[in-house]
């Protein structure tokens, strides 16, 4: 089972970014966390970064016909690119939306996702286990939600 995992704008600076916030592990490190968590459940991970949202269009669109699932923390995209998830929609490959943070205790504006409800599930404020949640997922270990 392929899966690839995508990380939306500024996900490339955690580490340094409002370690309070999300954490001090580096993307580097949570996709090393992730990689042992693939090889537990039999999972091949991909990874993939980018702070523009057309990129991410076009990688999502790239695991059309290559890909069985998609971890995606959409990063502030969340909160409004219809296009990323029209994305999704139109590739129909099961897709898990994860947030470090718990996205329902911050600001209005991010208690909002026009993603998660072409996702199978929306998991958030678990830090690294948000990411590790969603492979168990869609490895089949939880069912589908
Ligand atoms: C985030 C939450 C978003 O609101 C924010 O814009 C991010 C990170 C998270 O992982 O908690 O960039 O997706």
């Amino acid at each position: 089972m392929k899966i690839q995992v995508i990380n939306g704008p500024n996900l490339n600076m955690l580490g340094v970014r409002e370690p309070q916030i999300y954490g001090t592990l580096t993307l580097d490190e949570i996709n090393c966390r992730l990689l042992q968590k693939g090889k537990e459940l039999g999972l091949e991970l991909e990874f993939y970064q980018s702070n523009h949202e057309g990129n991410i269009i076009d990688k999502i669109q790239e695991c059309y016909g290559k890909t069985d699932g998609i971890v995606i923390n959409p990063g502030a995209y969340t909160h409004y690119s219809i296009a990323i998830r029209d994305a999704i929609a139109a590739v129909g490959i099961p897709a898990v939306e994860v947030h470090l943070s718990d996205i329902n205790r911050r600001e209005d504006f991010r208690k909002i996702s026009v993603i998660k409800n072409v996702c199978l599930k929306q998991i958030w404020g678990k830090g690294v286990d948000s990411y590790t949640e969603a492979l168990e997922l869609l490895a089949g270990k939880l069912g589908k939600a």
